[in-house]
């Protein structure tokens, strides 16, 4: 749960990281700024429901983070040390691996896409939507993944006495062709898992299972080699104040997974601001997405909000990356 802790561990083992500086007040925040200048990302250490990272480009951003964290006291003792980070530019995607002390097996990749509106505008939310894997995750990648940031971090763990033993997920961002650490989460991710765990072929309890026995290295990955994407449908007003209580009507969709949804006397009402999880299953993303958008029709509540770009971004290199072969 802190920032700081996973950045220490991350230099001990010289994984790819971007450059950060550690602050314990406003004025060390303003002394690095005079320094280094923008654009840079300030983050709060500790918990923070996800609203803990200020990605700084202008000066208004600057001032923005700032007053949340140091006027409005937003972050409490979250807040105690901040890490300033040199912003970095390039795609992102997320790693999912079982890891049981120096043994990991790498489940997929995804991409997440964590604004409300299309094109990555508005605020943050948990995530409007998913897709696996993603067309970004080349053989060699994840090679380089696997051998400069699982291997090195888990044989560091475990030789300061704390073997982990659980989901990691690396979040990770692509700078030249290479993969940077931009954070990592002791779990999977909503709704990453939506679209990971449809394409796992071996049974989800004999992986945990033998991790938690010491023998995960007995066990094969089976992945089906198709694509899963997953639209969020939200009630209008998420991540804000959003509508609750409305009816929702079903047609007999392929997969869904239910958020922010309730269940009374069989019939069923939203519940939350993130309420459905549609997902479509295909042969390449295109036809994942196309069977996703398909099935949505099929649900309905009033307030049923959705990005309609979900896939776009992954779609786009596939097809920039066909062009330059
Ligand atoms: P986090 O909660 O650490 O994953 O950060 C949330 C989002 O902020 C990430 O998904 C990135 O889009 C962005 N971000 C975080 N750290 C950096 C960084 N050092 N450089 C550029 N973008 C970042
Ligand atoms: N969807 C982002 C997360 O679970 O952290």
């Amino acid at each position: 749960t802190s920032k700081f802790f996973a950045r220490d561990v991350l230099k001990k083992c010289n994984v790819n990281q971007p450059k950060y500086y550690v602050c314990k007040d406003k004025d060390d925040v303003l002394k690095i700024k005079n320094d280094i200048g923008l654009p840079f990302v300030i983050k709060v250490d500790g918990l923070a429901g996800g609203k803990g990272v200020y990605v700084c480009i202008n000066e208004n951003d600057y001032i923005d983070a700032i007053e949340n964290i140091f006027e409005k006291n937003k972050f409490g003792s979250s807040a105690d040390t901040i890490l300033i980070e040199e912003c970095l530019f390039g795609e992102e995607l997320s790693v999912f691996a079982v890891c049981n002390g120096k043994s990991f097996k790498i489940l997929n990749t995804a991409q997440d896409h964590k604004r409300i509106f299309e094109n990555d505008k508005g605020p943050n939310t948990g995530g409007m939507g998913a897709y696996s894997p993603t067309p970004l995750s080349t053989e060699n990648l994840i090679d380089s993944v696997k051998n400069n940031i699982y291997k090195p971090v888990l044989e560091y763990m475990e030789s300061v006495g704390h073997p982990f033993t659980g989901f990691l997920y690396a979040g990770l961002m692509l700078v030249n062709n290479q993969p940077y650490v931009i954070e990592f989460n002791a779990r999977m991710g909503d709704p990453e898992t939506q679209v990971v765990l449809p394409l796992l072929k071996t049974s989800l309890f004999d992986l945990l299972y033998s991790a938690t026995q010491n023998r995960l290295n007995q066990i094969d990955i089976e992945i089906i080699s198709k694509t899963a994407l997953t639209i969020v449908l939200a009630s209008e007003g998420y991540p804000g104040n959003y509508k609750k209580g409305q009816k929702i009507d079903i047609k007999d969709p392929e997969l869904l997974f239910h958020a922010g949804t309730i269940n009374k006397d069989g019939e069923l009402y939203v519940n939350g601001g993130r309420v459905i999880n549609v997902v479509g299953i295909g042969s390449n993303l295109k036809e994942a997405k196309l069977n996703a958008y398909n099935d949505l029709e099929k649900i309905d509540f009033d307030g049923k909000s959705f990005r309609k770009d979900i896939g776009d971004k992954g779609i786009a290199y596939a097809q920039s990356n066909l062009e330059v072969e």
